[in-house]
C-alpha cells in the first residue's frame, strides 16, 4: 500500500525468496502494452510492426492477481513499463488499484512523456514519488530524427509537470554513437539546477538498434561515457545507490542532482539484480536477457490455484541465470536482435 504521507509502510514484508546466488526477490517491472506511440529507432521499425491482439496481453485483473501473489513471495516494488504505458486505456485507475495492494509500497513507471502530463496530478495523489522518462535528447530536430514523432514539446510539459508536482525525475537516455553524442552534456547540465537524476544507458543491440558484438565493442560503453561527462564537468564523484540498483550514480560539483551510468549491455550489476519481469505477452523474465522462462498467462488461463502460480514463479525466480551472459548463452541461437524493448519493457 502506497502512503501519500511520509509515514513508513505499516505492512511487515513477506518472507523474501532469495535465488540459487543469494539475491533477493523485491521488484516486478510490468509491461502494460507493446504498442507505442513514438517509433524509437533503436526500438521499433518505423512500419509494418505486428501489435499483439488486445485479448494476449494481461488483463488488469490478472496483473492485480500476479503482483498480489508476487508480493506474498517478498515483492514490494513495481514499475510499469510498456512499450508506452499511457497508450493503454484506464491506466491510471489500474494504478490506482496495484498502489492499494497490501505489502506494494512502491509503485512507479516509465514513460515517454508524450501523453503524461495531465496525468501527473493523478499520479502524484496515489503517492507515485519518482517517474522515469525517457529522453534521448533536448534538441527538437534531433528528437523528431531518434523517435520519428515531433513530440519534444509535450515531453518537456510532462518533465516540468512531474517536477512541479514534487514527483522525483529520473531522465533515461540511450547513448548513441552518431545520433546524441553531443546531447549529453546538455542532458547532464539540467542537473545543475534541478533535483533531477539524469541516466545515461548503453545502448542494447535490440530490434531496430546496431548490431554490435560484444559489449567491448560497443562504441559508448559506460566508461567511455563516463570520460566523457568528466572531460566537460570534471570528476564525477559515486554516491551511494539503493540495492539493487542498475545505475552508477555520480555528483558533479556544484549540480543540485545527479547523474547515473547503466552499464545495460556491459551488465555490470547482475550481482545484485532483484528483479523479475512480466512481458507483454504474459512471459516472466527472470534476467533482461534471456527469452522468457515462464508463461504466467497460460498459467493464469489454464485455472492454476494461487498455490500453482505462486510455486511456478518461485521455481522461475530460485534458478535462474547467474548474470546476463549466462542468461544470453542459455538462449536459443543466442540471439538478441530479434526482440524489442516494447515487449520487454527495459
Ligand atoms: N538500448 C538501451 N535502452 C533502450 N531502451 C529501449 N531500447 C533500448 C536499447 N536498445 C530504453 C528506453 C527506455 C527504457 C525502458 O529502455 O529508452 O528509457
Ligand atoms: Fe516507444 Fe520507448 Fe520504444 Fe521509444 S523506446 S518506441 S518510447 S517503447
Amino acid at each position: 500500500m502506497l502512503t501519500s504521507t511520509l509515514l513508513p509502510a505499516t505492512i511487515t514484508p513477506a518472507a523474501t525468496l532469495i535465488d540459487q546466488h543469494g539475491r533477493p526477490l523485491e521488484y516486478v517491472r510490468l509491461a502494460v502494452t507493446d504498442r507505442c506511440n513514438l517509433r524509437c529507432f533503436y526500438c521499433m521499425p518505423e512500419q509494418g510492426i505486428q501489435y499483439m491482439p488486445k485479448n494476449e496481453l494481461l488483463s488488469y485483473e490478472e496483473m492485480l492477481r500476479l503482483v498480489g501473489l508476487l508480493a506474498g513471495l517478498g515483492v514490494r516494488k513495481v514499475r510499469l513499463t510498456g512499450g508506452e504505458p499511457f497508450v493503454r486505456r484506464d491506466l491510471v485507475p489500474f494504478m490506482e488499484r496495484l498502489a492499494a495492494l497490501p505489502g506494494i509500497d512502491d509503485l512507479s513507471l516509465t514513460t515517454n512523456g508524450v501523453l503524461t502530463a495531465p496525468h501527473v496530478p493523478a499520479l502524484a495523489r496515489m503517492g507515485v514519488k519518482a517517474v522515469n522518462l525517457s529522453l534521448d535528447t533536448l534538441d527538437r530536430e534531433r528528437f523528431f530524427q531518434i523517435t520519428r514523432r515531433d513530440e519534444l514539446p509535450r515531453v518537456m510539459e510532462t518533465f516540468h509537470a512531474l517536477l512541479e508536482a514534487g514527483i522525483q525525475v529520473k531522465i533515461n537516455a540511450v547513448v548513441m554513437d552518431g545520433r546524441n553524442i553531443e546531447d549529453l552534456v546538455p542532458l547532464a547540465t539540467l542537473s545543475r539546477d534541478l533535483p533531477v537524476d539524469v541516466r545515461f544507458i548503453e545502448e542494447m543491440p535490440f530490434n531496430g538498434g546496431s548490431h554490435v558484438a560484444t559489449p567491448a565493442s560497443l562504441p559508448w560503453h559506460h566508461g567511455r561515457i563516463r570520460q566523457h561527462l568528466e572531460n566537460h564537468f570534471g570528476a564525477l564523484a559515486p554516491v551511494a545507490t539503493e540495492a539493487g540498483a542498475t545505475a552508477s550514480e555520480y555528483r558533479i560539483a556544484g549540480h543540485r542532482g545527479t547523474v547515473g551510468i547503466i552499464a545495460a549491455y556491459s551488465r555490470t550489476f547482475c550481482g545484485t539484480c532483484n528483479r523479475l519481469r512480466l512481458t507483454a505477452e504474459g512471459g516472466i523474465k527472470t534476467c533482461l536477457y534471456d527469452q522468457g522462462v515462464l508463461d504466467v498467462r497460460a498459467l493464469l488461463r489454464g485455472g492454476a490455484s494461487d498455490a500453482d502460480v505462486v510455486e511456478a514463479l518461485a521455481n522461475a525466480f530460485r534458478y535462474r541465470a547467474a548474470n546476463g551472459f549466462e542468461a544470453e548463452s542459455q538462449r536459443p541461437l543466442h540471439q538478441l536482435n530479434f526482440e524489442s524493448m516494447a515487449t520487454i519493457g527495459g
